[in-house]
């Protein structure tokens, strides 16, 4: 969970409004958001819950901050304004109640036009650390201000004096409003975070062998006290611990990187608007070889990065009308009509589609169209299967990644570097930003990689992976100087059994023994 405080001072135009007790939202159209109207109670803690893609951020950060930064620019003098960026109104019917209010996001805020974006890695939290972020929330709201939190955790949303869950799905089949009220109604709701809200994973009573061990001896990284450990070979191993405790010292400084070594890590993905869930993956390589050998004609042609890009917009599928401001006006390529590919590439075909028509696909859609008959390319299917896996199979090939949500950017980016070839899998906190039911599908396809023969070493706050674990190294029993050793290692059952660490005592009270 990341925090951004907002202390902006609410405009004249506003402080009308601001008697009211609500924040009301009507008709926003964000992103994938149909026609979205919400109410918003001043001064108390609502959490936006729903499934990674539903539509949270473009509701809390896109519509509801967006508005309110561009309404205060509004109430700078012309001079002053025009040495800021003009900000687009969001998609929105009406917006009114705006007030001081404080956003709260758990994962680092996207296209979030106040945020100082992309600069410290996500801390992810440990049970313990996250009993100690709701009491700030509370004492937070308790002095008054309105707190509006995007957040999975069950022990997050508990706390919450109203909650907004979007969906039902993600993407297109997301961006409604599914549930507004109490946590108890959420519970009784029926929708997927109402049923999800109980859940308890329970302990993993089958553990496997391992078939061998990593040895890690003196390993001093950081705040490391001289640590000995073997780390358990051809299992699913879980590091745990508290915030600082050394988790990550352990794992990306004394397993010795190379042969064999995937690591998958916490770093943002990088890519500019012409990059794609296509682009990234290496998807596109497949495609345009098969393109190019059913036409005849040059791969790079089907390349919107390169020569089959179309003149007039580069290749973008869109004009910027204030190239100062990326985030600025953007309308679509009247040239290509979006489409990113000059006219004459789109006379060649592959399987009875072109090339643009295949960057609009579905995941799932191109799974299909890439698995038989004429187009069949056994390279591009093996990428779409990954994607699928990680839960994407919605999300369409060609979307920039500069609009993809927070958990579809760590899943693509998760279902890349599980493609490269290794024995040893080093994930650090891959359930960061999602949703209990996306949780349950990552835990699917860790089970799958050990049984497939690999060794998954995961370094994790949520409880559920932590309950399927075949091993736990518990790192603590603090954090910084305070931590540094290995204060448990064992099986699920044993950690909740002696309750002898932090680990243990939240793992105990989260299964309910
Ligand atoms: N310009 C766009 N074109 C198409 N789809 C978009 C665009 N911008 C956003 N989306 C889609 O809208 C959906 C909602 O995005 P949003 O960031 O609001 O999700 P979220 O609920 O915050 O998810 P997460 O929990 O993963 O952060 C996502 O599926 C995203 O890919
Ligand atoms: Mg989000
Ligand atoms: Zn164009």
């Amino acid at each position: 969970m990341r925090m951004a405080t907002r202390t902006d001072t609410p405009s004249p135009a506003l402080s009308v409004a601001d008697s009211h007790e609500l924040i009301r939202v009507q008709g926003a159209r964000v992103n994938n958001l149909e026609d979205v109207s919400v109410e918003i109670p001043k001064r108390r803690l609502t959490v936006f819950t729903g499934v990674s893609g539903s539509g949270k951020s473009s509701l809390v950060f896109g519509t509801i901050a967006a508005e309110s930064q561009r309404l205060i620019n509004e109430t700078y003098s012309a001079f002053v304004q025009g040495f800021m960026p003009t900000l687009a109104r969001p998609e929105v019917d009406l917006l009114d109640g705006l007030t001081t209010a404080i956003l709260v996001d758990q994962e680092r805020m996207g296209a979030d036009v106040r945020s100082n974006v992309f600069d410290e890695p996500t801390a992810g939290m440990h049970p313990h650390d996250v009993q100690r972020m709701n009491g700030l929330l509370h004492r937070l709201r308790d002095k008054g201000n309105t707190v509006l939190v995007v957040e999975h955790e069950p022990e997050t949303i508990a706390i919450a004096d109203h909650v907004v869950d979007l969906g039902p799905g993600a993407g297109a089949a997301g961006g409604t409003v599914c549930f507004e009220g109490t946590v108890e109604g959420l519970r009784a709701s029926g929708t997927t975070t109402g049923r999800h809200l109980d859940d308890r994973a329970a302990i993993n009573g089958t553990v496997r062998t391992p078939t061998g061990a990593l040895e890690i001896r003196s390993a001093t990284t950081h705040n490391l006290c001289d640590v000995d450990v073997d780390i358990p070979l051809g299992v699913l191993v879980v590091i745990t611990g508290v915030a600082g405790s050394g988790k990550s010292s352990l794992v990306h400084g004394s397993i010795p990187a190379g042969a064999g070594v995937v690591s998958i890590d916490q770093s943002a993905i990088r890519g500019s608007r012409r990059s794609n869930p296509a682009t990234y993956t290496g998807l596109l390589e497949p495609i345009r070889k098969a393109f190019a050998k059913a036409n005849g004609v040059k791969p790079a042609l089907f390349s919107a990065n390169s020569e089959g890009a179309c003149p007039n917009c580069n290749g973008t599928g869109v004009i910027y009308t204030d190239l100062a401001m990326m985030a600025g006006v953007a309308t679509t390529c009247e040239e290509c009509e979006g489409k990113r590919f000059e006219a004459s590439v789109l006379d060649y075909h592959l399987g009875g589609r072109d090339i643009s028509e295949v960057l609009a696909m579905s995941v799932t859609e191109a799974k299909e169209f890439f698995g038989t008959g004429e187009a069949h390319t056994p390279g591009a299917h093996a990428i779409l299967d990954r994607l699928a896996d990680v839960g994407l199979g919605y999300l369409s090939l060609g979307q920039p990644l500069t609009t993809l949500s927070g958990g579809e950017r760590q899943r693509v980016k998760l279902a890349t570097q599980m493609a490269e070839k290794g024995g040893v899998y080093v994930l650090d906190e891959p359930t960061t930003g999602l949703h209990l039911a996306d949780v349950e599908q990552l835990l699917g396809l860790l089970d799958r990689l050990v049984d497939s023969g690999k060794s998954v070493i995961v370094i994790e706050h949520h409880q559920a992976v932590m309950a399927r674990a075949d091993w736990i190294i518990d790192l603590g029993p603090g954090a910084g100087h305070d931590g540094g050793r290995i204060v448990f290692e064992g099986t699920p059952a044993d950690i909740v059994a002696a309750r002898s660490t932090l680990t243990g005592e939240h793992l105990a009270a989260y299964i309910g023994t």
